[in-house]
């Protein structure tokens, strides 16, 4: 419709503006013409009337009878005026006033009469009182005879002049404007058909109907539209699987991903991104308003002030996260990878080989200082020598402890937290396995508290954990008494076990969990193990999202409680 409005206007404004002018031009023009054409009707009329007049020198009633009757038929008015101005007969004043006439030698029609032989002019007639067109001329006698037409009736006829041309260009006006219409919609169809084509196109619509074209230059056109616009519908179709291959590939990996624009709007976020800060923010959110966490904010404040950022690590409370930032075209890509168990492994791993040669090196040393010994002096005595083979058996035995225990901590640390349960464990035969493996332990008294039931725990994470207790029971307290309870309450595993002190000391209390840590009293104490049995259980009831209590129990000695969240029968993954 704006095109045919268009169209319509630019073609009709032109025209209508050169009809006016046309019009105004003729109109002007017919009028001077029927103004000359009159002039020359009068003076027709005057050389008509003049003989008439030629011989009256004075007052003539004949005449003036004769030309009043005119007048009163015509509306002419017939005046003779001598060459010094005076009024001898005019047909449109009673015959008796004439004499009463004013001098005429001033009125301009009659000067230029008597000076050049003729005159014409329209004006008022003081006379009559109206305005009149005159024409006077020259007679032979030297006397003016003039003739005067009303000045309406020359109003008359240009109002008739107008009023036919009005109506004729009417007409005119209004086939021009119907024809303009229908060549205004004629030109503006195709243009508004290519128009809703390239609309179409714009909005992304695929199923476009394209119109027919006559005019073959704009079907032609119309056929290039379409070639861009399948052409550009292909790219875009590459380019959205593209993206769906990206959104892909970004939605299962494990570092977060964000993409913002440098005003921090996000325009890309993963799910990775959101899982790792607990956070909803959502694609167009600005990253900074919509977190509620200052410590968040800061933390990306931080990053994002970084144009270029190569695999540099940022803190975030517990952990550690290894960040990439790069900027291109006003956009910024986060790429935030936790690092923290990757470092604490290596941490982990750096400390363990330390402590492990350290830990080694005694029994080694000790083994090698006895067994030299041995070798070099032929004349010990067989009780030293039994005493020193016995420290070097004692040795070799902590060494192989020591080993197995590297050797069970190193299997919790790849078994990672997804694991799968195959079978569930029968307490009670847990309870019957426990009983014989403490069956020989000598000034101990074991009790076994086990419920009647099956849990979903790895076997050997359960006795690895028991053992581990009692074994530490066995060795550290002074007591007869050992109470040994493993309970299910709803899905969680609680597994006491008790001694009868002497209790662990306050500052030891948390320190005894980690790595090859042994208290100080205990380090003299013969039985003094590695240090890895609690952090081993401790690895355990972690694994099971469990907690360890260490309090002090109604004998006056340790209470070792643990509760661990049984596992769900269904793998993790
Ligand atoms: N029931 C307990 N009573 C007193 N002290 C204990 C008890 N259990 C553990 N401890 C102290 O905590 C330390 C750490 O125990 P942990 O079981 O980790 O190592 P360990 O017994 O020394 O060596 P491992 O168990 O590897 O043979 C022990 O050395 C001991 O000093
Ligand atoms: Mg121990």
């Amino acid at each position: 419709m704006k095109t045919f409005i268009r169209f319509f206007l630019l073609i009709s404004i032109p025209i209508f503006i050169a009809v006016i002018v046309g019009f105004t031009i003729i109109q002007k023009n017919v009028i001077s013409e029927t103004k000359q054409q009159l002039v020359k009707d009068t003076k027709q009329k005057w050389l008509i009337v003049k003989d008439d007049f030629a011989s009256v020198s004075g007052k003539n009633y004949l005449v003036y009878n004769k030309y009043a009757e005119i007048s009163d038929k015509t509306n002419l008015r017939f005046t003779l005026i001598d060459k010094n101005g005076n009024v001898i007969l005019d047909s449109t004043v009673v015959y008796e006033k004439i004499d009463l006439l004013d001098n005429h030698a001033d009125r301009p029609e009659i000067k230029e009469a008597l000076k050049t032989g003729n005159g014409t002019v329209i004006r008022y007639s003081k006379t009559l009182n109206k305005k009149l067109f005159y024409y006077a001329g020259k007679l032979p006698n030297g006397n003016i005879l003039r003739i005067a037409y009303p000045f309406s009736y020359i109003k008359m006829l240009e109002k008739s002049i107008t009023m036919q041309m009005t109506a004729v260009f009417t007409v005119l006006l209004v086939t021009i404007i119907i024809i303009v219409a229908l060549l205004a919609q004629k030109l503006s169809l195709p243009i508004q058909r290519l128009n809703y084509i390239a609309e179409n196109v714009e909005k992304g619509k695929t199923n476009i109907h394209f119109p027919k074209f006559r005019d073959p230059q704009m079907a032609k056109i119309a056929a290039l539209i379409y070639k861009i616009f399948q052409a550009m519908l292909n790219k875009q179709n590459t380019l959205k699987a593209e993206q769906e291959k990206l959104e892909h590939i970004f939605s299962v990996m494990d570092e977060g991903i964000l993409l913002t624009d440098t005003n921090n709007r996000v325009i890309h976020i993963n799910e990775s991104f959101k899982t790792l800060f607990d956070t909803d923010v959502e694609m167009g959110d600005n990253l900074l308003e919509s977190l509620n966490d200052a410590e968040l904010i800061d933390f990306f404040d931080e990053i994002l002030q970084n144009d270029t950022v190569n695999r540099a690590q940022f803190p975030f409370r517990e952990r550690i996260f290894e960040v990439y930032v790069n900027t291109m075209n006003d956009q910024k890509l986060v790429i935030l990878h936790d690092v923290t168990d990757r470092i604490k492994y290596q941490l982990f791993k750096a400390e363990l080989t330390g402590n492990i040669s350290h830990e080694l090196k005694t029994p080694i040393s000790m083994i090698m200082n006895y067994a030299e010994t041995l070798m070099i002096n032929d004349d010990l005595d067989d009780k030293t020598r039994k005493k020193f083979l016995k420290t070097i058996y004692s040795s070799t035995d902590r060494l192989n402890e020591l080993i197995n225990d590297i050797v069970e901590l190193h299997k919790l640390e790849s078994l990672g937290e997804n694991f799968e349960i195959s079978e569930p464990v029968d307490l009670s035969g847990l309870k019957e396995n426990m009983q014989m493996l403490y069956a020989n332990v000598e000034d101990k008294d074991i009790s076994f508290h086990f419920d009647n039931t099956k849990v979903n725990f790895f076997s050997e994470h359960l006795q690895s954990v028991i053992t581990n207790l009692i074994d530490n029971a066995i060795k550290y307290s002074d007591g007869r008494r050992i109470g040994v309870t493993v309970h299910k309450k709803n899905s969680q595993l609680h597994i006491t076990v008790d001694d009868e002190g002497p209790k662990i000391a306050e500052g030891d209390k948390k320190r005894i969990f980690e790595r090859f840590y042994t208290c100080s009293k205990s380090r003299n104490k013969e039985k003094s193990g590695t240090g890895l049995g609690l952090s081993i259980v401790k690895h355990i009831v972690e694994l099971y999202e469990g907690v360890i209590k260490l309090k002090t129990n109604e004998w006056g000695g340790n209470s070792f409680h643990i509760i661990m969240q049984e596992k769900s029968t269904e793998s993790k993954n």
